[in-house]
């Protein structure tokens, strides 16, 4: 029994050394690379956000067209690949249809996944924020029995996502640039948040060697549970649950009931025990794109605003710091623009996706990297004797 420290939860052990994103939970700080993520997300767009986490620097215009013109000739994924989505039931949740695509890529893109040669992660970084926003709209669109819409290269990142949902084959289809730039910022704003669950699981599968699509396979796997990335599907399905404001406090009081497992959904966060920075711009964006749909007062958004305030007046709250994160708010702005609850993840997926490369290839590219091993402290019985079944009960 090796003396190890136990850390469950990882509360207090750096995984890692890592130069990517800064966090500091007390102060509600969030930077990409050493920039606010306030001037990142209101300053740029996603493409330079996406340059940005990966190559260290701020590009110039030339490379940020350069940058998106390569991103934009991978835009497409294989044929094959529509028969490998027909093969899913329809009601399968995209989430479930994410975690197999993904994965699927690392069969379809061989030349991509020789992880020693620099060109050939470059290319799999490439494609996979190329192609994920695809794999996403197929998803959603199988799931909701349209054909897929193909990408449009003359758009942008997030308003191509948009047709790419949206679109019907034969009618035409203009983007609300409203919604474009918000789903941009909400690209941006969950493009990166250091060493989180599904972030740790990509590096862990990738430290092993793995196939780069298929770490990332796993990060998403990881995402999708309601404790992370499924927060904001959760959410909203509370502030429908909740439906009317004068239920608020029965809500309330069920979360801090300590015999009822309910808690309220898209409050509270290991890291930001202030406020999430993330979650203040994102509650700028949502009234926009609200007021673009002329709902000014849509009443989840009245049940969630009056939530945040019965919540952050609460001696449970206030105590152990719980404070509506970016999944609050994310949730009711991706309703407004259309996107149904099982979408919400997705999308999040779909964002983070950089972030994970970005890690998975500054542990790669970092000499001291070796293989994830946890220990661990053994509980279990001591040595006993084997007896043999005849001779037993
Ligand atoms: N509602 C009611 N009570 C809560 C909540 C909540 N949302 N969150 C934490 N608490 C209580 C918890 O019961 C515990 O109380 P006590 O000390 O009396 O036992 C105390 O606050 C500390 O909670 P914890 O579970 O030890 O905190 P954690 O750092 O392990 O968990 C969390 C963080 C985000 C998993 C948790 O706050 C939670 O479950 N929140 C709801 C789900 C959610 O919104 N998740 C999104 C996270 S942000 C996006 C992302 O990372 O993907």
């Amino acid at each position: 029994t090796g003396m190890f420290t136990y850390d469950p939860g990882f509360t207090s052990t750096a995984s890692t050394q890592s130069t990517i994103t800064y966090i500091d939970g007390d102060a509600g700080i969030l930077r990409y690379r050493g920039y606010p993520i306030d001037d990142v997300a209101e300053g740029g767009d996603f493409i330079e956000c996406c340059y940005l986490l990966l190559y260290g620097d701020l590009p110039t215009p030339a490379q940020k067209e350069d940058f998106k013109t390569r991103v934009t000739r991978h835009t497409m994924v294989h044929e094959q690949m529509t028969r490998f989505f027909t093969g899913f039931r329809r009601d399968a949740h995209p989430m479930a249809v994410m975690v197999a695509s993904v994965g699927a890529m690392a069969a379809f893109y061989h030349d991509s996944t020789d992880i020693t040669d620099p060109m050939a992660r470059e290319i799999a970084s490439i494609r996979l924020i190329a192609k994920v926003p695809t794999l996403a709209a197929m998803a959603y669109k199988y799931h909701i029995g349209q054909p897929f819409i193909y990408p449009r290269n003359d758009l942008d990142y997030a308003a191509n996502f948009l047709q790419m949902c949206f679109a019907v084959p034969c009618e035409d289809y203009v983007v609300n640039p409203v919604f474009a730039r918000a789903l941009d910022r909400i690209f941006t704003l969950h493009a990166d948040h250091e060493q989180n669950a599904s972030t740790s699981t990509v590096r862990l599968a990738g430290s092993s060697g793995a196939n780069p699509f298929a770490c990332i396979a796993a990060g998403v796997a990881c995402l999708w549970g309601p404790a992370h990335g499924g927060a904001n599907e959760a959410a909203l399905k509370m502030l429908e649950e909740i439906g009317d404001a004068k239920r608020i406090p029965e809500f309330v009081n069920r979360a801090k009931d300590k015999n009822d497992p309910f808690r309220l959904m898209g409050f509270g966060h290991r890291v930001y025990k202030n406020y999430d920075p993330r979650a203040k711009i994102m509650q700028q964006t949502s009234r926009e794109v609200l007021a673009e749909l002329g709902r000014k007062d849509d009443p989840l958004l009245e049940v969630a605003v009056e939530l945040e305030q019965v919540a952050l007046k609460d001696e449970y709250f206030i105590e152990r710091k719980l404070y509506p994160n970016i999944d609050f708010y994310s949730g009711i702005t991706l309703r407004a623009m259309g996107f149904p609850t099982s979408m919400f993840t997705v999308l999040f997926s779909v964002a983070r996706t950089v972030g994970w490369i970005a890690q998975w290839k500054e542990m790669i590219e970092d000499p001291e990297q070796r293989i994830g091993r946890p220990r661990q402290l053994y509980k279990g019985e001591v040595e006993r004797p084997y007896i043999p079944i005849d001779k037993r009960g």
